[in-house]
C-alpha cells in the first residue's frame, strides 16, 4: 500500500516578514558566521538559539586539516547550549550559511542530515518542538515548526 507523509513549512520571501525575535536570531547568526572556521570550504555558516528563558546563544561552522574532525554549525552550537544548560527548552534555531563569496542567488542552506539527527535527539528530549529557520545571506527564509518536518522516518530513544 502506498502512502504519503507530508510535511510542512513557511517562506518567508526577505527578513522583513519576520518578527521582532525572529529578526534578531536572523541578526545573531549573521554575526556567528562571520566567526566561523572554515579555511578548507570557505562556506561559513553561522547559528543562534534561543532558549525559553529568552537568552540567546550562537555559534559556527569548526574546520579541521583532519576533514572529518571538523564540526557543522548547528551541531557546535547545540552541544555547547545542551552542554551548559541541560535543563532549559531550546525554543527556536536559526542557521544563516553561505560561500565566503556570497552571491545573492544563493538559496536558504538547510541543516545536513547529521545535524537533522542530533537536532531530533534534544526535540525529543525535551519533549516539545522546537522552530527551525535556515536561511541564506540573501534574506530568503524557510521556517519549520518541527525537526521531524525535516527528518521523516527519524530514529529516537523511543525506539530502544
Ligand atoms: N555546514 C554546516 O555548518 N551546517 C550545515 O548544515 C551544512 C554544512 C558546514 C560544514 C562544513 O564546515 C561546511 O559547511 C561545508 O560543508
Amino acid at each position: 500500500m502506498k502512502k504519503d507523509i507530508q510535511i510542512s513549512y513557511e517562506h518567508f520571501k526577505n527578513s522583513s516578514e519576520l518578527n521582532e525575535i525572529e529578526k534578531t536570531l536572523f541578526k545573531r547568526a549573521i554575526q556567528a558566521r562571520e566567526n566561523a572556521y572554515a579555511p578548507y570550504s570557505n562556506f561559513l555558516v553561522g547559528c543562534s538559539v534561543l532558549l525559553e528563558n529568552g537568552e540567546i546563544y550562537s555559534g559556527n561552522n569548526q574546520e579541521n586539516a583532519a576533514y572529518p574532525s571538523g564540526l557543522c554549525a548547528e551541531r557546535t552550537t547545540l552541544f555547547w547550549v545542551a552542554a551548559n544548560f541541560p535543563d532549559v527548552k531550546v525554543k527556536k534555531i536559526f542557521v544563516v550559511g553561505g560561500p565566503k563569496e556570497f552571491h545573492e542567488k544563493n538559496p536558504p542552506i538547510p541543516p545536513c542530515g547529521a545535524c537533522r539527527q542530533s537536532l531530533i535527539e534534544y526535540e525529543t528530549k525535551q519533549n516539545e518542538n522546537i522552530d527551525l529557520y535556515f536561511s541564506s545571506m540573501n534574506d530568503e527564509v524557510v521556517k519549520v515548526s518541527s525537526i521531524k518536518d525535516l527528518l521523516p522516518f527519524y530514529f529516537d530513544s523511543t525506539f530502544l
